[in-house]
């Protein structure tokens, strides 16, 4: 296995082009089963977890190629509707596969994804929605065998937690619903709307985007796609968040500031000087400099609250910072493993329950220590530490970074970090 080392201390300085959205991709991915035909993906991004989508999607019979960032899909021919547990294990986001593939063929058989490091992940939302449709789902043998007679009935579908695949999973399995589904307490995250531009690119009809109540229209076909990716807000925050702590300025481009409400409000009360262009961000040190840094709060919510994909980069700045913070993470029951090896680097932190309390700033800063990456979004608030961090920080297990993160090392070399791999 490889790891990444950093030698930190240094500011950060340039522009760094942000990639398509790896939350985005997956769901966009597993749409184009709705239809036999070639589809058309623009700005996908080149990752661990887009590799691992579309292996699966070629056990089902699909045939794709990728030309830069564009990737072309043949559905035309679907061997099964099988998702195995060995793929599915790698990445809980393969059961987006199970929507598309009982509105199109009236049959699925997908694993159960399991747990993950940051939390149980189950997937009752999703069963019940299509059970609310007619479909019949039977779990056995850590599987889900959904199936229909026919064709599926529209709807009223109420989700208690507003699950972001688990909305995505119900829209891509009504569009061909007879009659009107309505989908309530629906998830708004922008990826959620660039599936929902998708679809209706495709022909489906599917009202309510960016809103908690989606109505769809059932249609007889679709039409294969030809879409593009939006831009990763999650990269794009933790970029913002690793130019701030290295003490840096810098801009990232070909991203949407209007997708990141939350964050840059936060970042704005830290002192950090924030500008929004178009599709850049330009982030600068406070007025008074590196050390005016402020500590502030966050609690993790749905969009377009706080993300939780954001609240380990976040809490790696904190540690930076000269006073008391709380971090309050509200979605995932086990998301601060990388408070362990933050501590490792000098961080001060007390976790207690779903609370994390940062104590200001170690007396001498982060000093960089062996640490070891254990999900995807710990991994990366690590690579922040590192950066901020004097001395050398190695980060082991760096394959969980590999899953939403391209080309990690060329973007930190360009805008001047000292980063690089090493065999383990
Ligand atoms: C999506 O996961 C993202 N993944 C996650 O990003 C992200 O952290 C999460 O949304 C929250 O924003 C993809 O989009 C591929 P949820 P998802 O269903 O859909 C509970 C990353 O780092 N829940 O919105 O799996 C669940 O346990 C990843 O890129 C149920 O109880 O998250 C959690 O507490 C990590 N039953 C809450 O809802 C269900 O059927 C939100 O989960 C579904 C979810």
């Amino acid at each position: 296995m490889d790891k990444l080392i950093i030698e930190g201390g240094k500011p950060l300085q340039g522009e760094v082009r942000i990639s398509g959205a790896k939350n985005a991709a997956l769901p966009l991915i597993a749409a184009t089963l709705l239809t036999s035909g070639i589809h058309t993906l623009r700005n996908v991004p080149d990752l661990r977890d887009t590799r691992t989508m579309l292996r699966l999607m070629e056990n089902l019979g699909v045939r794709h190629s990728r030309e830069h960032d564009v990737v072309t899909i043949d559905t035309t021919d679907l061997y099964h509707a099988e998702a195995a547990y060995d793929l599915v294990k790698t990445m809980r986001a393969s059961v987006l596969v199970l929507g598309p593939l009982v509105a199109r063929l009236g049959k699925a058989k997908v694993s159960l994804p399991g747990g993950c490091a940051i939390g149980a992940r189950p997937i009752n939302f999703h069963i019940t929605g299509l059970e609310r449709l007619g479909v019949t789902c039977k779990l056995e043998n850590g599987y889900v065998d959904a199936s229909i007679e026919g064709r599926m009935k529209g709807d009223v579908i109420y989700f208690d937690i507003p699950s972001v695949t688990g909305t995505e999973n119900l829209l891509m399995a009504a569009v061909f619903a007879e009659g009107k589904t309505v989908i309530k307490n629906a998830a708004r995250e922008p990826e959620v709307g660039n599936l929902v531009d998708m679809l209706n690119l495709m022909g489906a009809r599917i009202e309510g985007k960016g809103s908690d109540r989606l109505t769809i229209y059932g249609v007889e076909h679709l039409q294969p796609a030809d879409c593009a990716i939006i831009p990763d807000r999650i990269e794009a925050g933790t970029y913002l968040l690793a130019i701030a702590a290295s003490g840096g300025e810098g801009t990232i481009t070909h991203c949407i500031p209007e997708h990141l409400p939350s964050l840059l409000e936060k970042m704005r009360a830290t002192g950090l000087q924030i500008e929004e262009g178009e599709d850049t961000i330009t982030v600068r040190q406070p007025k008074g400099g590196y050390d005016r840094l402020q500590s502030v709060d966050i609690t993790t919510r749905p969009y377009p609250g706080y993300p939780t994909d954001l609240q380990a980069q976040f809490m790696a700045l904190m540690t930076l910072c000269s006073d008391v913070c709380v971090i309050q993470e509200t979605i995932f029951e086990n998301r601060f493993m990388h408070v362990p090896e933050l501590m490792r680097l000098g961080a001060n932190i007390r976790v207690d329950g779903h609370s994390a309390v940062i104590n200001g700033r170690s007396l001498d800063g982060l000093t960089g220590a062996p640490v070891m990456a254990t999900d995807l979004r710990a991994s990366s608030s690590l690579v922040i530490a590192g950066l901020a961090a004097s001395g050398r920080t190695e980060i082991s297990r760096i394959y969980h970074l590999e899953r939403g993160y391209e080309k990690l090392v060329e973007k930190l070399s360009e805008l001047g970090a000292s980063v690089w791999k090493e065999k383990e």
